[in-house]
């Protein structure tokens, strides 16, 4: 009898263990999939964009102001051999970066460093 009712949670767990599995990976809207950028309007874009030619770990590690966030993409542009963006696009990435990415969202390690 205890043999059954040990074998028996052993088969719940195996179970259950599968089902977390599971529900964890088909969360498509995870962090993670976006190599840590905020979830918000305008984060396919950052990441399709700003995250072709490096990490965008690159990105997410600043903490920077709209006028720095500007510069920024200028830079990317001027620079580094991104593409101009269109205004639209333009407005919807600077929104994005200086809403999620701003000085008062930089992750604790960052926040360190003045
Ligand atoms: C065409 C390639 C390319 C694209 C597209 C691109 N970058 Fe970059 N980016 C670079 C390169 C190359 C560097 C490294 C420059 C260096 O350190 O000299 C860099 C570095 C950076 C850095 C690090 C700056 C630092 O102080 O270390 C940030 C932040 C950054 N990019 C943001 C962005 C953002 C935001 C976008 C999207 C709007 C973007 N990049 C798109 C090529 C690109």
């Amino acid at each position: 009898m205890t043999a059954n009712l040990y074998s028996l949670a052993r088969r719940f767990l195996v179970v259950a263990g599968a089902a977390f599995m599971l529900a964890t990976t088909a969360n498509a809207d995870s962090d993670d999939d976006y190599d840590g950028l905020p979830p918000g309007e305008g984060r396919d874009e950052v990441y399709g964009i700003c995250a072709s030619c490096h990490s965008a770990r690159l990105v997410t590690q600043q903490g920077l102001s709209r006028e720095a966030w500007a510069e920024t993409i200028d830079w990317m542009v001027d620079e580094q051999g991104m593409g101009e963006l269109d205004d639209e696009t333009n407005r919807l990435v600077l929104d994005y970066l200086s809403k999620h990415l701003n000085i008062d969202h930089r992750p604790a390690h960052v926040k360190k460093t003045p």
